[in-house]
């Protein structure tokens, strides 16, 4: 059977996928020396069966991709005759490609990596762009996708009249979709973000907002300015509330307390990246991952 080798940023993740796999756990050593570097061990015989490592590389994401690399290779060196690589959030995902001259391509380095340490296949979640799938060449890698399970949990909310709103066109589909499952209307709002400065702005519309719950969903959500943007024109059309749900909540330079000045009533993210925003869980779409890969 499977073992499911804990990744330092994913406990309450891996113990809900044990929950729902019946898979057990392995006991890993982690130490960080004086120095700062990180040390992994694999502390079972693995005994020729399938590791499944679970790690998000949410920041510090330098750490937890070195940390990432060293629970593939120790789970092999434990004896593992393949593993599974669950990364619930993929750092430098919005490094998908050279927007400026002489850029470092980050996420196809990450993928390359990945593949030389030796993991068989990987599994993400939601991840920011398919192109960072298309850098894994000798791999299987595969994203699953939360917002299902955030629909199931904002329609336990009994929402009035909600409008699901993406802050970006490009992630207006998501918001379709989370609209659908929820029996809402969608709508998008117009974002650009300056590629030198990174400064992003929204543009003003007029939508109907007036004593609605407004959902606005986005994949990440990192320093918040993107959802500050969209609630403060939102705020102009007097909403009943407006909720904030996202896949990963990295919440970097106070961008919770921000969110909350905002006016953002309630804040809702997954277990890619665990948090007290942490209301849904993907155990369940991951299990039906694995379950697939070790079928085919
Ligand atoms: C951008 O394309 C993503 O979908 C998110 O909107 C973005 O990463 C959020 O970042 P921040 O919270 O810093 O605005």
């Amino acid at each position: 059977m499977p073992l499911l080798i804990p990744g330092p940023s994913s406990p309450l993740l891996t113990q809900r996928l044990a929950d729902v796999c019946g898979y057990e756990v392995a006991k890993v050593g982690y130490r960080v020396f004086p120095d700062g570097e990180s040390y992994v061990r694999v502390e079972d015989d693995l005994k020729g069966e399938v590791a499944i490592v679970i790690q998000s590389c949410s920041p510090p994401q330098d750490k937890r991709v070195i940390e990432l690399l060293q629970l593939i290779d120790a789970s092999l060196r434990a004896g593992a005759s393949k593993v599974i690589a669950v990364v619930p959030y993929f750092a430098y995902s919005r490094q998908d490609k050279v927007f400026l001259p002489h850029e470092a391509l980050t996420s196809r380095i990450i993928a390359r990596v990945v593949e030389a340490v030796g993991a068989s296949s990987l599994i993400t979640v939601n991840v920011h762009s398919e192109l960072v799938l298309s850098y894994f060449e000798r791999i299987k890698a595969l994203s699953v996708n939360a917002f299902p399970e955030i629909a199931n949990y904002l329609a336990s909310l009994g929402l009035r009249d909600p409008l699901v709103l993406s802050p970006d066109k490009k992630r207006y589909p998501d918001a379709q979709r989370v609209a659908e499952l929820i029996a809402g209307e969608a709508a998008f709002l117009e974002k650009k973000r300056d590629l030198e400065t990174g400064e992003v702005t929204t543009e003003e519309k007029a939508l109907a907002i007036e004593g609605r719950d407004v959902v606005i969903v986005d994949d990440i959500i990192s320093t918040g300015g993107t959802i500050v943007n969209a609630a403060k024109v939102i705020s102009k059309g007097s909403p009943k509330r407006i909720i904030a749900a996202c896949v990963h909540g990295l919440y970097v330079a106070n961008a919770l307390e921000k969110l909350a000045a905002a006016g953002v009533g309630e804040i809702i993210s997954t277990d890619t990246v665990e948090s007290r925003t942490s209301k849904v869980t993907v155990a369940k779409a991951i299990a039906g991952a694995v379950e697939r890969l070790l079928e085919g």
